[in-house]
């Protein structure tokens, strides 16, 4: 249920492995696009095993519940966890299919909770399940929670590092080790717990991530204070195996569909269990200052006067290889340039389409990296996509009023700038000026 970012990757790799597969969604468009043949996201690698799937007849799609689960022998809810208003997360979809489910049961099936979901859910739709369903149906509620990334999605589920499950009863414990035996033949644990502590290992890892960026972004803002530079602080520690060489970029702060939600979700429940997560707090804190970086620094540029500025943008998908917008930094970007009474032309390989829904004609949007940049005042780098690792810096130079960039992303070699006479500011590093 639910045919998103991970129900779909979910679906399709499923599907990939010989599983018979139903998308179940709500959304009817959605539905009849993927019935065409169409992918309603992008996510590299998947459009292959979607159509190879779709053709073998292994993956379906449907907008009715009951023809989606009358086969299922597990269930998967990859369905919404947004934020409430008090930023815990919201369980509507989720306990609203369980009431379903519980009305179509027959016969023994797996309901396994994919979604991001606060410690105590699985009791929660359990308790819903047995209000619905008819006396005597045998089920299991199981967590299960994903770790897959946006970008790389379909790797990361083919060979995941681990697959965590949480249940306590066997029959379920037995068909998941199944399900997931092709994924992990290279050794990659399954790691079987309690429903609660699976529950908490997806918040812990999202919020121990969220940290070690906002950790690193704080030593970036440290490193333009005392005359040091980032990235040889990051190659420093990094090479030391106890910190890990990955999730060590400072950059504009963590964005996504995920990290936002999930650290002021575990917050929230660790407040509502009365423990003061210090931790979190400062995580977020420093997370909302550091999405303002970039536009301060152009703020101090121009000395306040943005009126009248026009700026180029590359990337507005909150990462590379996504077209996924959700709380991207872009986003605030935009809203402060365009407060300050700037205008932007920007350019993203795959996220346009999804700014243009939200935004409409408030930006432009160019058709290249190289057309953003045609009368602006400054260049600001948001998403570091590969392709603007290596610009053309003569055709950049052309385009450009004034030789000066702005870069979240650390993209550009000092000396590198140095010798093409930019102005460039980056992130924890010195300006060049
Ligand atoms: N996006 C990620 O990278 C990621 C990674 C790990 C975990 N998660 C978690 O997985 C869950 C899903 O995230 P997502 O990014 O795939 O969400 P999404 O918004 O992309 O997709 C959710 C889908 O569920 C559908 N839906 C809503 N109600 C439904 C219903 N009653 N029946 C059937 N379909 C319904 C929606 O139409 C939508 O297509 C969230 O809890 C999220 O925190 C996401």
């Amino acid at each position: 249920m639910g045919t998103g970012y991970v129900g779909l990757v979910t679906g399709t790799c499923l599907a990939e492995t010989g599983n018979n597969v139903v998308c179940v969604d709500i959304n009817a468009q959605k539905v009849e696009m993927m019935k065409n043949g169409k992918l309603p996201i992008y996510e590299p690698g998947l459009e292959q095993l979607f159509h190879r799937n779709i053709a073998q007849g292994r993956l379906t799609f449907t907008t009715d519940l009951s023809e989606g689960i009358a086969e299922a022998k597990i269930i998967f809810l990859a369905l919404p966890t947004p934020p409430g208003g008090d930023g815990a997360a919201d369980l509507s979809y989720v306990l609203g299919a369980a009431g379903d489910i519980a009305k179509l049961l027959t016969d023994y099936k797996v309901i396994v909770t994919k979604s991001t979901v606060p410690v105590g859910t699985a009791d929660k739709v359990t308790a819903v399940m047995q209000q619905h369903a008819a006396s005597g149906v045998e089920y299991a509620v199981v967590s299960n929670p994903e770790f897959l990334r946006e970008g790389v999605a379909v790797e990361d589920f083919m060979k995941p590092d681990r697959v965590v499950v949480g249940t306590t009863d066997e029959r379920a414990r037995k068909l998941m080790s199944e399900l997931y035996a092709p994924y992990v033949r290279q050794g990659n644990p399954i790691v079987f717990m309690d429903e609660r502590s699976s529950e908490l290992t997806k918040y812990a890892a999202n919020s121990f991530l969220a940290t070690k960026i906002s950790f690193m972004n704080e030593i970036a803002n440290l490193c333009e204070l005392v005359g040091a530079d980032v990235d040889m602080v990051r190659r420093g520690i990094g090479a030391d195996d106890r910190i890990g060489r990955r999730f060590l970029f400072a950059g504009i702060g963590y964005g996504g569909s995920c990290f936002p939600k999930d650290v002021q979700a575990l917050a929230k429940s660790s407040e509502e269990n009365q423990y003061d997560f210090k931790i979190l707090n400062s995580v977020m804190a420093v997370n909302d200052i550091q999405k303002k970086v970039l536009v301060q620094k152009v703020k101090q540029y121009y000395k306040g006067d943005l009126a009248g500025k026009h700026f180029a943008l590359w990337g507005l998908a909150f990462k590379p290889e996504t077209d996924d917008i959700r709380e991207a930094p872009a986003l605030s970007i935009i809203e402060d340039l365009l407060a300050a009474g700037a205008t932007i032309s920007a350019f993203d390989p795959e996220g346009i389409n999804n700014v243009k829904a939200i935004l409409g004609d408030k930006i432009a949007y160019a058709k290249d990296q190289y057309a953003a940049l045609q009368d602006a005042d400054a260049l600001l780098i948001v998403t570091e996509w590969s392709v603007f690792r290596t610009p053309d810096f003569d055709r950049v130079d052309q385009l450009l009023k004034a030789k000066v960039i702005f870069d979240g992303r650390n993209l550009y070699d000092l000396d590198k700038m140095i010798d093409c006479g930019y102005y460039y500011n980056s992130i924890g590093r010195k300006i060049v000026e």
